[in-house]
């Protein structure tokens, strides 16, 4: 799958942009960037909620072609989407281990669904009240996403879930501790 081509699809996308542009979002981490499609509405998004700065969108990827390509097309987008864009290169269990911001309002969970727990895990004690999490495909990989989904649906634990129904399930949850 290095080479491929997979991305969010644009309802999504817009979808996530009108999030983040209502709730004034500042800070996203992106869980699984590819070629940086989802990426490029995320940047604008917190950029044009800040555009006195300090907006930051945390992109994670491994593969170093994706990488590559990534750039090149937030290079393609301009200045206001590279700006506000810090990539993380490598596996997302090492590189956001460390120096994560304190209050993050956004998570993107766009990613094989194994990888999903363990990358909400590493961003939770990050996570400011009321943060938005939406997840890509929840009824379509629902078995493959059995840890995440135990957390975030857990009618005692920290989040209010939702299932919208996007192609495959896209879920938004709430964090409420
Ligand atoms: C579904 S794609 C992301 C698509 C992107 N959000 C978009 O809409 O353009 C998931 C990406 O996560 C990357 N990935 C998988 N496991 C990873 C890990 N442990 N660390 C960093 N990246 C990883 C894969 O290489 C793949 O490119």
């Amino acid at each position: 799958m290095a080479d491929k081509f997979i991305a969010l699809e644009q309802d999504k996308c817009l979808f996530v942009y009108n999030l983040l542009r209502a709730n004034n979002a500042k800070t996203v981490v992106e869980i699984g960037t590819s070629f940086g499609v989802s990426t490029v509405y995320l940047a604008l998004a917190v950029g044009q909620n800040h555009p006195g700065g300090g907006a930051k969108v945390i992109a994670t990827e491994y593969e170093k072609e994706k990488v590559k390509a990534a750039r090149g097309h937030w290079e393609e987008a301009g200045e206001d989407v590279v700006k506000v864009i810090e990539l993380r290169e490598g596996d997302l269990r090492e590189t956001l281990k460390d120096g994560l911001p304190d209050e993050i309002d956004f998570l993107l969970l766009d990613i094989w669904a194994p990888m999903a727990a363990p990358a909400l895990e590493l961003v939770k004690g990050k996570l400011k009240k009321g943060a938005i999490i939406i997840t890509d495909n929840t009824i379509t990989a629902e078995a493959r996403y059995k840890d995440l989904l135990a957390v975030l649906r857990d009618p005692k634990g920290a989040f209010r879930s939702v299932t919208l129904p996007y192609k495959g399930g896209m879920e938004m949850s709430v964090y409420l501790p």
